[in-house]
């Protein structure tokens, strides 16, 4: 007999250990087991990709593209990067500074330790896309954390992100438009940002994956303010392309080899035929995006307005992305209430210590889901309420 005390707890690595679960996927894991469930927990957009991007991967499928691709990727979804950034951002991304992954995840991990040592830090605010920690950890860095002016809707303090860098400070990690706060960086902040990084010696990673998902505030790229840094994107969230696990890097001229050795190492390249099916996304995106901004912006309000009503909102409008974090202090622990609310009124949440200690009496909803279950959500948390007051 094999004792599983022996293989389960010695051979595991500290890094391993330490990993934290990502609460989004383990609610969704435990929420598709069951019925009537209003899906508000994970960031998957309730759209298909458009026929044009499914015809895509299914003729290149049927034309025999199955094999490995080069590791940075297909030159022709390279270029189609590289143009998406010249109409969006006027900028001349070369197809050589370009490096195409199985998703932003595979990008960010790259990336990440491609720049960390261990007991390098890398900064970040709080609240934090969940899943950053453990980036961090794989690579043996240390996390430091800056607060966001919650009554500012979340709005960073820069004065405070350079107080809070030293020597040490390896990396800062930027995500706008935020998960799960939904911010929006202004151009200027951007702009301060990348100065502050730069005078401390500082490499900025900036995790696009939201860009074009924005209401109010324009999303800007760091690359408008420097080359200096790494940008991480994807087709998950403003092509709906979850599941077919498809993202880029942008990085310095200096840095592609090393990227590319790490790409053809750890991941090989993304599936070939959903490269093409890329292309496609592409080509589409001036036309696509708008169209699900304006979805988005119409259940983003109507949701504000239902958990305003409710007396859980927070007072904020997120300008960008598809969450907003409410408030659950005055119902007991977030992480009760989310269990609660998932197995009494069959609403799936994500508790908010997921994204850092700042929100931890929060729960995350997301309103990637259609207008009719929103309305669902909101009346089912409402009688939650009421039951529990
Ligand atoms: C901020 C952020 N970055 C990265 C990812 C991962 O994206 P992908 O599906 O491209 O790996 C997510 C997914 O929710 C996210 O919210």
């Amino acid at each position: 007999m094999f004792s599983s005390a022996f293989f389960g707890v010695r051979m595991l690595t500290k890094r391993a250990k330490e990993t934290t679960p990502f609460r989004a996927m383990s609610v969704l894991e435990r929420a598709q087991k069951m019925e009537d469930v209003v899906h508000l927990e994970v960031g998957e957009p309730d759209f298909e990709p458009p026929a044009e991007v499914i015809d895509s991967a299914i003729e290149s499928m049927l034309n025999g593209n199955s094999g490995y691709t080069t590791s940075r990727g297909k030159i022709k979804l390279r270029e189609a990067v590289s143009d998406y950034y010249q109409r969006t951002y006027d900028l001349d991304i070369g197809i050589d500074r370009i490096v195409i992954t199985p998703g932003t995840s595979a990008a960010l991990t790259m990336v990440c330790l491609a720049l960390l040592e261990e007991g390098d830090e890398a900064i970040l605010t709080d609240p934090y896309y969940a899943c950053y920690p453990n980036f961090i950890r794989q690579t043996g860095g240390t996390i430091n954390t800056v607060p966001l002016d919650i009554s500012a809707g979340f709005a960073p303090n820069i004065k405070l992100f350079e107080e809070s860098m030293s020597e040490s400070t390896k990396v800062m990690l930027l995500n706008s438009p935020s998960n799960p706060t939904g911010s929006v960086l202004k151009n200027s902040e951007i702009g301060e940002l990348a100065r502050i990084a730069q005078r401390n010696k500082t490499t900025i990673v900036s995790d696009e994956v939201y860009h074009g998902i924005y209401y109010d505030t324009e999303t800007h790229s760091i690359l408008e303010h420097t080359d200096d840094a790494f940008v991480v994107d994807g087709f998950s969230k403003r092509f709906a392309m979850t599941g077919w696990r498809l993202g880029w890097i942008v990085c310095p001229p200096e840095c592609i080899d090393v990227i590319n050795r790490l790409t053809q190492n750890l991941v090989i390249c993304a599936t070939n035929f959903v490269q093409d099916a890329g292309i496609a996304a592409l080509q589409m995106s001036d036309d696509l995006v708008p169209k699900m901004r304006d979805v988005y912006r119409k259940r983003r309000d109507v949701l504000i307005e239902g958990v305003e009503k409710l007396g859980v909102g927070m007072g904020y409008v997120p300008e960008g992305a598809y969450y907003l974090l409410i408030d659950v202090s005055e119902l007991g622990d977030a992480f009760d209430i989310s269990n609660r609310l998932l197995d009494e009124v069959g609403v799936a949440t994500t508790p908010g210590a997921d994204f850092g200690g700042s929100v931890e009496n929060c729960l995350r909803l997301s309103y990637a889901t259609g207008m009719e279950d929103l309305k669902v959500a909101i009346e089912r948390i409402g009688k939650f309420i009421e039951d529990n007051q």
